[in-house]
């Protein structure tokens, strides 16, 4: 049987990651990233030229994915792009060119929420992967939000518990810089960790709800903490560096693993996903592959490449809405706001 190629290209511009995406029948056939590096030396993104960078990007990056796919934009059968949440300045840029492409090729665009697609990235490869039955808990950790969320079905989620301050992405980065390291931190902080004793240094946990974070007291006590053993000895960072970095992602984690063994006994429900750019930190990753066996629990980890910003996981989405024909109007609009419910 011969069954008809549904191509669909997926555009990412939400922060600071220009990318594109080409998908067959939910197989990912290219997922170009242009990083911004731009961001570096500021500690943190600037989004003036996020979308300046953007702008420069988005041509390069839509040919590439294309070129890599090995098809021409004739071939595609919808445009998907991020509508939010996200920097508007940002947005605007991919939503623009998304709008454009589709317009003049005469096919359906498609808006897709960045927070349901990292959670919808599960769903990418389907045949060849690991993918959660309905209903799951994903635990979405990114820059930007930290939530646990229940799936019903791909388009029906239910926010259980999320940060009621910092996300936990800006917990690795704000502590990372404390110590004097790059923006993003959280990657570093996860390859000197692996160096470091997680027992060495002591942070308490945050007191909230049994389904909620809280990360800024966390960043303050880490600020002090450092402060003070600088008083003391002011190479005190340098010498300790992979353990105060062990000591902290420690700290992170177990607060992180804590929260899902109460979302488990809250809901029965057992099979647990993570998302979202922290979920590349290796010891999160170790921990759910352990959880499997200590608790069984069935555990969904993403791929390495589908956890940080990607067009990959836009471009699923997509494709899964537009079996369901749920297309948008030319005259939707990015939002800087929206809840992964929306
Ligand atoms: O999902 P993402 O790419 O962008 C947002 O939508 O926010 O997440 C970016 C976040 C940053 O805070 C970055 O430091 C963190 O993910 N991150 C990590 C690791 N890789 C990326 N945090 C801890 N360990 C990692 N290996
Ligand atoms: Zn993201």
């Amino acid at each position: 049987m011969n069954t008809k190629n549904i191509y669909i290209l997926g555009i990412e511009s939400s922060c600071d990651d220009t990318s594109a995406s080409v998908i067959c029948n939910g197989k990912v056939l290219s997922n170009v990233i242009a990083n911004q590096e731009v961001h570096a030396k500021y500690g943190g993104v600037v989004p003036e030229l996020a979308s300046r960078a953007h702008q420069q990007n988005i041509v390069p990056v839509v040919q590439q994915a294309l070129e890599q796919a090995n098809i021409t934009k004739h071939d595609l059968n919808a445009i998907a792009f991020t509508r939010g949440p996200g920097l508007m300045g940002s947005l605007l840029v991919g939503t623009s060119f998304a709008k454009s492409l589709a317009l003049g090729l005469n096919i359906p665009l498609i808006d897709v929420n960045h927070m349901q697609a990292h959670i919808l990235a599960h769903f990418i490869d389907e045949k060849d992967s690991k993918t959660p039955p309905f209903p799951f808990v994903c635990l979405t950790i990114s820059g930007g939000h930290t939530q646990l969320v229940k799936i019903t079905n791909h388009f029906e989620m239910e926010i259980l518990g999320e940060t009621i301050d910092d996300a936990v992405g800006e917990a690795f980065d704000k502590s990372a810089k404390i110590l004097g390291l790059p923006y993003p931190g959280g990657p570093l902080v996860d390859k000197y960790a692996q160096l470091g004793n997680p027992k060495a240094f002591k942070f308490t946990k945050p007191k909230v709800g049994d389904l909620e974070f809280s990360f800024s007291g966390l960043k303050t006590g880490i600020l002090y903490f450092i402060r003070k053993q600088e008083k003391e000895n002011p190479n005190f960072i340098k010498e300790n560096l992979y353990d105060i970095c062990a000591s902290i992602q420690h700290t992170i984690i177990e607060i992180l693993m804590d929260k899902l063994k109460n979302t488990v006994k809250q809901t029965d429900i057992k099979h647990i996903a993570i998302a979202g750019g922290v979920s590349a930190n290796s010891e999160i990753r170790k921990r759910l592959t352990l959880a499997e066996k200590h608790w069984k629990w069935t555990t969904y980890i993403p791929k390495f490449e589908y956890t940080t910003d990607n067009a990959a996981m836009i471009a699923i989405a997509g494709y899964l809405k537009y079996l369901n024909g749920n297309y948008s109007d030319i005259s939707v609009t990015a939002q800087a706001r929206l809840k992964v419910t929306e």
